[in-house]
């Protein structure tokens, strides 16, 4: 398979796993089921769940195992956006080509579904730890589930300096802290959650994180760069509102030429954080290189 096969092929794995998980229209929440599953099945990348699934696959086969993580984290993402696009944060209507959740349903119903999304991905964890009886596979899913915890908590905080820094002046090192916490996070988390699923030694683990830390970086300055001079119509969201908004990103600090070539540097470092994987990691290498290139 080439790598856009490979790609589509696990959109269609995380799919068809997420579509067990939507809720019933058929009671008195209905509507706020309805607004979850209207975010959640948007067309969203499902870069997260990728990562996880992929990365595993660099140790294991049976991709099931991590289906219960990969789910969660995309609940967890999805949640996160739906609360990011809410007028007290950055006021976006527009995301996936569609209108944005609060203004396809309303604002009472954004926060609520974003807090359902919130607490289904942690349903999906806790029915899977009660679910695993093997006890070697319950202690490696329970410190996933730790870390899972806590990478949720830095995204949570990565947003809330974000907002804070709207319309000032930033120091490169506050910047780069928004980015690791409100991006990066999830990111790294994800790859982790593939390499200790997967039983990963501590020299496995390590280059992977490393990996991870570059794309997640990577991840939110190409975010940056496509808020300046993206195409709104392939990018589904808006462009020129990170300027419009004065928030602090790679591009107000450091200009589009500049964070281009970071951009680029810091692709072609988590490239090399894989090496020692060999031909086995073509595909998360692809990654970097599509995180790097993609247009949304
Ligand atoms: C957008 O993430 C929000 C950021 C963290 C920059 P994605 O680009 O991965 O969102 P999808 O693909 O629309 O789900
Ligand atoms: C979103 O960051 C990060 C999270 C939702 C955690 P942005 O606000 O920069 O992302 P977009 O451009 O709205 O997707
Ligand atoms: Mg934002
Ligand atoms: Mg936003």
């Amino acid at each position: 398979m080439d790598f856009k096969e490979e790609l589509k092929h696990y959109q269609e794995i995380i799919n068809e796993e997420l579509q067990k998980y939507l809720r019933t229209k058929d009671c008195l929440e209905g509507v706020l089921n309805e607004s979850m599953e209207y975010s959640l099945m948007a067309g969203g990348k499902r870069l997260r769940p990728i990562l996880v699934l992929s990365t595993y696959s660099l140790f294991k086969s049976d991709l099931e195992k991590c289906f219960p993580f990969a789910v969660a984290i995309e609940m967890i993402h999805n949640f996160s956006l739906i609360h990011d696009d809410l007028p007290g944060i950055d006021n976006d209507d527009f995301r996936h080509g569609k209108l944005t959740n609060h203004k396809k349903f309303n604002e009472a119903t954004a926060i609520l579904a974003g807090d359902g999304l919130l607490n289904n991905a942690y349903i999906v964890i806790s029915n899977d730890l009660k679910q695993t009886s093997n006890s070697k596979d319950l202690e490696k899913k329970l410190q996933v589930f730790n870390e899972f915890t806590l990478a949720v908590d830095r995204m949570i905080a990565g947003e809330y300096v974000d907002t804070e820094y709207e319309g000032k002046r930033i120091t490169e090192e506050d910047l780069q802290y928004i980015h690791e916490n409100k991006t990066g996070a999830l990111l790294k988390l994800c790859v982790r959650m593939g390499a200790i699923l997967g039983e990963a030694s501590d020299e496995e683990l390590k280059n992977l994180t490393s990996y991870a830390e570059k794309i997640g970086l990577a991840f939110q300055i190409k975010d940056d760069i496509l808020s300046e001079e993206g195409d709104e119509k392939v990018l589904g969201k808006p462009v020129g509102n990170d300027k419009k908004q004065e928030k602090c990103t790679y591009v107000s600090k450091y200009g589009l030429q500049e964070s281009k070539e970071i951009l680029d540097k810091i692709t072609k470092e988590a490239v090399e954080d894989l090496e020692s994987f060999g031909g086995k990691a073509e595909f998360l290498k692809g990654l970097a290189l599509y995180i790097e290139n993609r247009n949304k």
